[in-house]
């Protein structure tokens, strides 16, 4: 990153011809970690962006992407970690890099990583030792919309939380969906999610695609739509209080709360097959939610998944980084569950990078620039040149909405009948709608035959009902009302029977044979067309009850 360089330290200033700097991505050497800081297909997006990209060779094998696949995109492979870390000017990393690691940095060089400074106080001097500009992807300003393709705390934990309802179906002996086999009724699994925040929302999401009853509970009761809209049931604690913090957060919550939420959670827990917790506050440890009587009070073989095991786990007999049984109960504390999908995270990750270095090179010339007058990446910036810089002072401007609406997959529509959002209809077009109508209909009472009215009149009513039946309706259930309108459309079935019945008579006045045939095999046809259409709703409104 050119920061060190007098010609392009900051926005604004002249820049003269720099030669383009070289993006270094080593292999992750924390035990167990899969994920790589960039994929192939992003590789060429940052050479489109004029940088060259050069790969530790393996870096991508854990992950699926081999060193052949880097290089058809226009990386070079380097074979070991010592030349990566020297000649590379910015370092892309998932992982805080370890003191042998900043050891092997470029005297000057930008690194681009998870750091987690707070957490992290000596690896920041160690870092500022380099003289190194270290821009920190946890400590992006999540509340600026604007950087919002550059959240990868929101896509890990989008990705992790999906992976923690893959963990329990995996640990579970059930089926997650009710079935009605010729074996027997086989009930929904029962899951319920503890805070709804990133992981949690694609938790709920996961968990209801995949047939389960989902509840969940959150303090910040903003989430409740959300949850509804990913296809769980909010579940309430018993108790007044607002449990958000700002920012999109949650606050540490009264005395009075947390006994109403333990009784609440102690009933989840008896009826729940499955829970998977996520509650946090960011800098607090992880508030015990669920405990040992909870845990034995479960159905033997539920599962428990516990998100926050990091920072000590909602549970209180979870272990982290490991599956425990106890009391029956399978307790996974997994601390890795992205890099357990390495490949999605991977390519997520990559991309929210590139987004990155996209806003750090908006020139396209390969060469980065760290412009603190930016609230992104002032926020993003821990440290400049050497100086510690992180925290960054507080937003000038007014945050945007929160963050999670990212990570939520797309709401079903108001009413949830899927024909549009739009709104009630102004007055005014009201208006001349009626006013409209109102001539069309004289018109055609003047002048149409007495008949033809009455016949139109029971068609406009016709058509009114049928549309508010049919607007209401969930779009998931317009197939099943499609079969039983057509079953009750067999309304012919009494033409036929007018025609069957004598007198069908000929040109000759006596009953034809041919008319009464034709009525037969319309009869006949029509009655497959009822029973089907019934038969058909019948089985299909089965698979929507649980
Ligand atoms: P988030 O901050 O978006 O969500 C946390 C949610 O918990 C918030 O909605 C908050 O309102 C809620 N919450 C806080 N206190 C609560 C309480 N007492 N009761 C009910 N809800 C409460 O965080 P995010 O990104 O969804 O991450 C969730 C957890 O998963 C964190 O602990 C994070 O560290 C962890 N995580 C774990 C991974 C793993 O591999 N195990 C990977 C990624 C994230």
């Amino acid at each position: 990153m050119q920061t060190d360089n007098p010609a392009a330290t900051t926005a604004g200033e002249s820049r003269v011809a720099v030669p383009p700097q070289r993006i270094g991505v080593p292999r992750e050497i924390f035990v167990g970690e899969k994920r790589v800081a960039t994929v192939p297909d992003v590789v060429e997006k940052l050479i489109k962006l004029g940088f060259r990209v050069a790969v530790e060779t393996g870096a991508g094998e854990a992950a699926n992407f081999s060193d052949e696949a880097y290089r058809a995109a226009g990386a070079e492979i380097v074979p070991d970690a010592a030349t990566l870390w020297a000649t590379a000017d910015i370092v892309f990393k998932v992982r805080p890099p370890t003191i042998n690691e900043v050891a092997l940095m470029r005297e000057g060089g930008t690194l681009v990583d998870f750091i987690w400074p707070a957490q992290n106080p000596e690896l920041m001097q160690q870092l500022a030792a380099r003289h190194a500009t270290v821009l920190a992807i946890d400590c992006l300003p999540r509340t600026l919309s604007r950087a919002q393709k550059m959240d990868a705390l929101t896509s890990t934990a989008g990705v992790s939380g999906y992976r923690a309802v893959i963990e329990a179906a995996n640990a579970f002996g059930r089926f997650f969906n009710g079935q009605i086999t010729a074996a027997g009724k086989v009930p929904p699994a029962k899951v319920f999610i503890a805070g709804a925040g990133v992981a949690g929302l694609a938790a709920i999401g996961t968990a209801a695609n995949l047939g389960a009853i989902v509840r969940a509970n959150d303090t910040r009761a903003e989430v409740a739509d959300q949850v509804k809209s990913l296809g769980g049931e909010f579940v309430k604690v018993d108790y007044d209080e607002e449990g958000s913090g700002g920012g999109g957060y949650a606050k540490v919550m009264s005395e009075g709360f947390q006994a109403a939420q333990r009784k609440m959670y102690a009933e989840q827990a008896r009826d729940a097959d499955i829970i998977i917790t996520t509650a946090l506050i960011p800098g607090k440890p992880a508030p015990k939610l669920i405990t040992a009587e909870m845990v034995q009070s479960m159905k033997p073989g539920s599962v428990i998944v516990d998100m926050a095991a990091e920072q000590g786990g909602n549970c209180e007999l979870t272990v982290s980084g490991e599956a425990v049984v106890r009391h029956g109960v399978t307790i996974v504390g997994y601390t890795d569950l992205a890099s357990r999908l390495a490949k999605q995270s991977s390519t997520l990750y990559a991309t929210n990078l590139l987004r990155l270095a996209e806003e750090l090179c908006k020139a396209k010339d390969g060469v980065a620039v760290v412009n603190m007058e930016d609230d992104a990446i002032r926020g993003l910036t821990v440290v400049k040149d050497g100086a510690i810089t992180w925290p960054a002072p507080p937003l000038k401007q007014a945050p945007a909405p929160a963050p999670k609406a990212a990570a939520a997959p797309v709401e079903q529509k108001k009413g949830g009948h899927g024909h549009g959002s739009a709104g009630p209809m102004p007055a005014k077009t009201l208006a001349i709608l009626f006013a409209v109508a109102a001539v069309a209909f004289w018109f055609i009472g003047a002048f149409a035959p007495a008949a033809f009215l009455g016949h139109f009149t029971v068609f406009v009513l016709a058509c009114f009902i049928g549309y508010m039946v049919v607007w209401n309706v969930t779009p998931a259930l317009h197939t099943p009302l499609m079969s039983v309108t057509n079953a009750i459309s067999s309304i012919i079935a009494i033409g036929a029977l007018v025609q069957i019945a004598p007198p069908a008579l000929g040109v000759d006045g006596r009953p034809d044979g041919l008319i009464r045939w034709l009525a037969f095999a319309a009869l006949v046809l029509t009655a497959v067309n009822m029973f089907g259409g019934f038969a058909v709703t019948r089985r299909m409104l089965a698979m929507f009850r649980k």
